[in-house]
């Protein structure tokens, strides 16, 4: 694959030379593109030398000479259309600034306006800069157009004080592109189960009891799994979602079919994520001819389902077990309940009152809570970039465990 790393003018331009390492690590060809201040840190020769390729410094380099054919003439649209990433680090306050509105004044503002592949910013500058309400806001631009943002880390700055502004680690921005682009291995050789949607329990023939579940978590988490080389097992009740390619789908529609097909096929896993919302209660009653309208009030009478987390964990398959829990209230004191409760090694908890959490939304806000007393809080993120923030947990605890 081809990415296009963008340098820009701060300190840590030098750290850009570790990160085309790292990233020809993962057998990814990269294209650097400089702006003219990051060519008064480090000079183009260093990124050439260690790509193999020419470094593009500028819009307009081969301006009047004959272009060869229609590609070397237009190159920042060539370019654009070749990548299958952009990838700015570290990133100015500047660039972030002429990326969020619009500027292409130069060649790598311009291929960020021309590309269609996913782009990644890894910000690095002064403290003061980084929490200025503009640069806050030109980020919050970006995030809400898909960009993603490797926050800076906080440490001692080159300008002598101290923050957040210190440029992400070479690991971490890595990581990022192999997240985006589905290059992440790490979960080669484990079975994941996952469970995702609602779960419906029917009243008559034509009625049933259910809830707002879309089932984007669970098929997030699917996805990013097989993406870092697990075989998943994907047990869904009903959603409009697309089925993810090359994962063993079973679709499913009550909390009792959902129990049979966890039951059956959680001995193969090595880690079982039940997202799923399931249905606490049932009609206590199916009626086999629709209920019919008649005088006064009707009282349903429910049942409890069967606690599906709860068996497994009984069951003690050794596999790592996650719950979710979906709450509108005391969510620190339901999760840690939830955790003892089943004997779940993580519960990841929402407040799903919160804007941007919960259903049917393409974000998620969750806090991790496990065994060990560790809590996790994640701010809003792509449900997408949540899923692989909780695998990477599940991976930790799955380590720790051995
Ligand atoms: C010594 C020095 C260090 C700088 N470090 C940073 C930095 O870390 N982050 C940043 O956003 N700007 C930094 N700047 C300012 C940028 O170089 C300046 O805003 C420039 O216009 C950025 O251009 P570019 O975004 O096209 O690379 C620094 C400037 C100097 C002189």
């Amino acid at each position: 694959m081809k990415i296009a790393l963008g340098v820009t003018g701060g300190v840590a331009a030098y750290k850009a030379a570790e990160l085309v390492r790292r990233l020809q690590q993962e057998k990814l060809d990269v294209q650097v593109v400089m702006t003219r201040a990051a060519q008064e840190f480090i000079t183009p020769l260093m990124f050439a030398a260690l790509t193999g390729q020419k470094v593009i410094t500028d819009m307009f380099s081969a301006a009047g000479a004959a272009p060869a054919n229609l590609e070397s003439a237009i190159e920042h649209i060539a370019v654009a259309q070749r990548i299958d990433l952009l990838l700015v680090a570290p990133a100015t306050a500047d660039i972030l600034g002429r990326f969020a509105n619009g500027i292409a004044e130069d060649f790598l503002s311009t291929l960020y306006l021309a590309t269609k592949a996913p782009v990644i910013v890894a910000p690095a500058m002064n403290v003061n800069m980084w929490e200025h309400a503009a640069t806050q806001e030109n980020l919050a631009k970006l995030r809400a157009r898909g960009v993603h943002v490797v926050d800076p880390d906080e440490g001692y700055l080159a300008c002598g004080m101290t923050g957040a502004g210190r440029l992400a680690a070479t690991e971490t921005i890595a990581r990022e592109v192999c997240d985006v682009l589905g290059l992440r291995h790490d979960l080669a050789g484990h079975t994941v189960l996952v469970t995702a949607g609602p779960t419906c329990e029917d009243l008559d023939p034509v009625r049933f009891l259910t809830n707002r579940s879309s089932g984007k978590m669970g098929y997030a988490l699917a996805e990013a799994a097989r993406r870092r080389g697990a075989q998943v097992i994907l047990i869904s009740g009903p959603t409009e979602l697309k089925i993810p390619e090359s994962v063993d789908w079973i679709p499913v529609r009550t909390t009792e079919e959902m129990r049979r097909a966890v039951l059956d096929r959680a001995g193969s896993a090595s880690m079982v994520i039940m997202a799923a919302a399931v249905s606490d209660y049932r009609p206590a009653a199916i009626h086999d001819r629709k209920l019919k309208r008649g005088e006064g009030h009707l009282t349903l009478e429910l049942e409890a389902t069967p606690d599906i987390l709860k068996e497994l964990s009984r069951e003690k398959r050794g596999a790592i077990l996650v719950g979710f829990a979906a709450e509108t209230d005391r969510v620190a004191e339901n999760a840690k309940d939830k955790l003892e409760r089943k004997h779940a090694d993580m519960i990841v908890a929402n407040d799903v009152t919160q804007e941007g959490a919960g259903f049917d939304t393409d974000t998620n806000i969750v806090t991790m809570y496990s065994r060990d007393g560790r809590e996790i809080s994640l701010p809003k993120m792509d449900k997408f970039e949540v899923a692989n923030r909780i695998l990477d947990r599940v991976l930790e605890i799955h380590k720790q465990s051995k």
